[in-house]
């Protein structure tokens, strides 16, 4: 497999864009779907921001330097990769904020009905904010497994909300037949993209999707933390309420009135003051995916991951398989079940083979392909075929679990 993947690597258009990243020397990172890596170019923009924007110009860099529209700027480069308008969407907060906030959002629009559909095992802030909503008389909770979500489309229903790319098995959801059945029943529908953005193309409007939300840290390579993303659809900005009143989703913040009004478009989103280094470096991220392009991001992603699939099958690795087998119904990553997967990722941690694990028992890969190359599959899947066969993962120390997994 090693000469396969050399003439993978020599026919990868891609291949340049691995040294406009930080990839650490020895190490096979197959967690981006975490926690992206760091672009070259973010230090030297945030030292920039910091030193220069804050140190020298002080609080004179929200005109300035343009920190005020910063919220919109981002969202705007991230606008095209999720087939949004660059005024539908704005960076900011977390993405649990923005799905409390959205959540609440489209409940107001929708009068006389409370129930929020969504799916047992989907992330679990997704099914948190439903539940907290709940506790505050505003919503009720509906889960329904992924079949059976239409059937469970009724009159009572305001919101579907979904996780395109599930997280911990990279299935798909149909984006545009399920936008569909929610409409027809009269709900609106809000999209989780955290793992979707930047990875594979998506078209928001192109399904007449209401609202979504998404992670900057993970395919955005925003950093750790990095500021969210909320998109609202056009025709719903002018009368959309959001929940979350701060001063800097008022129409006039410096007006500092008693008052809220809401700003007319998507800055009403906003809440608190931005974080501005934060969105800085997310800023360098999104700009270096938006160059790359997303559609040459997810052919990529899927060769990788059937090149992977197809290395394990030669190394002799029989692991049971739950993300889709198809890749193009699944994400850019692939999740396999095994009792031990803790252990199997420790001890692939200790080899450079960075994956992540999930409870209870599955291990994950995500494949990055900004940074990542056909070698690098092939070195992975030689470790994993090792760790298996030695049964190394069952030493002591790979046993004990950390604090974040
Ligand atoms: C699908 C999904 N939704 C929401 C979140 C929560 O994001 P945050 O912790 O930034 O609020 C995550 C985080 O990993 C996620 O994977």
């Amino acid at each position: 497999m090693p000469e396969r993947a050399a003439i993978l690597d020599a026919g990868d258009p891609l291949a340049p864009y691995r040294d406009r990243f930080e990839v650490p020397q020895g190490v096979i990172y197959l967690d981006g779907n975490s926690l992206g890596c760091l672009p070259r170019a973010t230090p030297a923009r945030v030292e920039d921001v910091v030193r220069g924007e804050w140190g020298r110009d002080l609080i004179r860099s929200w005109n300035s330097a343009g920190w005020i529209d910063l919220p919109r700027r981002v969202g705007s480069i991230i606008a095209p990769l999720i087939g949004a308008q660059p005024h539908e969407v704005t960076a900011c907060d977390t993405t649990s904020v923005n799905l409390f906030k959205l959540i609440a959002a489209a409940l107001a629009l929708r009068p006389g009905r409370k129930v929020v559909l969504s799916e047992p095992g989907n992330f679990p802030s997704d099914l948190y904010m439903i539940a907290g909503l709940e506790r505050q008389g505003l919503a009720t909770r509906r889960l329904a497994a992924r079949d059976h979500l239409k059937d469970a489309l009724d009159a009572d229903v305001a919101l579907l909300l979904l996780t395109h790319t599930h997280y911990k098995t990279g299935a798909l959801f149909d984006m545009a037949a399920l936008t569909r059945a929610a409409h027809e029943a009269g709900a609106l529908m809000l999209w989780d993209l955290s793992h979707s953005v930047g990875a594979l193309p998506v078209d928001l409007n192109g399904c007449e999707a209401d609202f979504a939300v998404g992670c900057g840290y993970k395919y955005l390579n925003g950093g750790p933390g990095a500021p969210a993303f909320a998109f609202v659809a056009d025709r719903h900005l002018a009368e959309v309420e959001q929940p979350l009143t701060g001063w800097m989703g008022h129409a006039s913040p410096f007006a500092f009135s008693d008052d809220y009004a809401a700003a007319p478009g998507i800055e009403k989103l906003l809440c608190g003051t931005p974080g501005i280094i934060g969105l800085a470096a997310l800023e360098v991220g999104v700009e270096l995916i938006a160059e790359i392009g997303v559609e040459a991001l997810y052919a990529k992603s899927q060769k990788l991951s059937e090149f992977f699939r197809q290395c394990l099958v030669e190394a002799g690795v029989d692991l049971e398989l739950v993300s889709p087998s198809d890749p193009a119904r699944r994400g850019s990553q692939l999740s396999f079940r095994h009792r031990h997967a803790y252990a199997i990722c420790q001890a692939l941690i200790a080899r450079g083979v960075i994956g992540d694990f999930r409870d209870p028992d599955i291990l994950r890969f995500g494949f990055a392909p900004a940074y990542l190359s056909f070698a690098d599959m092939a070195d992975a899947a030689r470790h994993l075929a090792e760790v298996l066969e030695s049964g190394e993962y069952e030493r002591e120390e790979f046993q004990e679990r950390a604090a974040v997994t």
